[in-house]
């Protein structure tokens, strides 16, 4: 049997729903993988450092238990003295960042995950910034300090991506993708074609609890130009940043114009798409375009999104994952633990 003592760095939508997926897990982990695990440490702006290495159960994590308990620190969440100092009370094994993205700098969770992974402590997040501004980097650390380094969850939350082509596709190059990887923005021109507004169409997807904290990163097509980026770094090997891809969102289209365009046949859909050229740099891009009705992208609805992949050694692999949850989300996070306990 494998223990790993598990420490949560931010702990909202995403935080929350993993714990809840690991404990409602717990048994099938221990009997399929010998893996078994201790809640240790919590930690968010609001919640302050708190950590237990003889763990918290699940309910006082989640029940708002941690509210009444002392705080380890007073220091701030930003503090990396104090994240040492938390990873140590907790005798953490694995951190999962789940902090806010920024799509900028992918800062201040570089340095959390820096400051875990020099501590020698694994590193799972679903935080794409530090992906696109610190993958190389992150990644050569991890492997200096023989510890993991996983993301699964940055782009289509539970899809096995960054997993398919690490395990199942060796020695494959990646050419081209093209998809649609933003939920919210995919079930708002939906709704809209169905007659929503704009603003009621934002309030579906927060209701839903799948829009970005600032629903304007996913409107303005910031979070598919960070995954987009962060596909390119990692499956291509080319560091794309996001300022470098062609960005537009969905705030110049009209219900009326998503509805006529349907009633063509070509209906609107944010595509993000790169593409590697002969020089080997990448190109990539994310913008509305009416796409025809047989392309597989036109009949992915509401919050479902897809990657179409194309390959030197595969023409075309499709993977589709269809209305994502916070369970789909959590279950990106949850692989990668199990990845770091297989040891593959
Ligand atoms: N929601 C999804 O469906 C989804 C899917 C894939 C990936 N992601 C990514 O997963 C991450 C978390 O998303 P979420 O939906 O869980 O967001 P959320 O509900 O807003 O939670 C963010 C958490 O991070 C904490 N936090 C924010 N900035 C921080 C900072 N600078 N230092 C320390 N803690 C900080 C917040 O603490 P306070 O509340 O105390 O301020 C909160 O606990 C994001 O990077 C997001 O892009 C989300």
């Amino acid at each position: 049997m494998a223990h790993y003592n598990l420490a949560f760095l931010g702990f909202g939508n995403v935080g929350r729903a993993l714990a809840q997926l690991l404990e409602s897990k717990r048994a099938e982990l221990r009997e399929r993988y010998g893996l078994e695990f201790a809640f240790t440490g919590a930690a968010s702006r609001r919640l302050g450092w708190h950590a237990n290495p003889a763990g918290f159960g699940a309910a006082e994590l989640l029940d708002g238990g941690l509210d009444t308990r002392p705080r380890l620190s007073r220091k701030p969440v930003t503090d990396l003295g104090a994240l040492s100092e938390w990873l140590r009370a907790a005798r953490a094994d694995v951190l999962f960042e789940n902090t806010s993205m920024n799509p900028h700098t992918g800062q201040p969770a570089i340095d959390y995950i820096r400051t875990a992974l020099e501590a020698g402590v694994h590193v799972v997040t679903a935080n794409k910034g530090p992906l696109v501004h610190g993958f190389h980097g992150l990644r050569e650390l991890a492997r200096a300090k023989g510890v993991r380094f996983l993301f699964e969850a940055t782009v289509m939350g539970g899809a096995p991506i960054f997993s398919l082509f690490r395990e199942a596709l060796p020695a494959a190059k990646l050419m081209r993708f093209r998809g649609i990887l933003n939920s919210t923005t995919n079930l708002m021109l939906s709704e809209m074609e169905q007659g929503a507004s704009f603003e009621q169409a934002v309030k579906k997807a927060q209701d839903l609890g799948i829009a970005e904290t600032d629903p304007s990163f996913d409107v303005d097509g910031w979070d598919a130009t960070v995954k987009v980026s962060a596909l390119a770094t990692v499956l291509m090997d080319y560091p794309l940043k996001p300022a470098d891809v062609g960005r537009e969102g969905i705030r110049g289209l009209t219900a009326e114009s998503l509805k006529a365009a349907r009633m063509m046949g070509r209906p609107y859909k944010l595509v993000c798409q790169a593409e590697k050229r002969p020089d080997g740099t990448v190109v990539g891009s994310v913008r509305p375009e009416q796409v025809p009705n047989d392309d597989p992208l036109a009949g992915c609805e509401g919050a479902t999104s897809i990657i179409l992949f194309q390959m030197d050694v595969i023409h075309g692999l499709t993977l589709s994952e269809l209305r994502p949850d916070a369970v789909t989300t959590a279950y990106g996070p949850l692989a990668d633990l199990v990845t770091i306990a297989r040891g593959v």
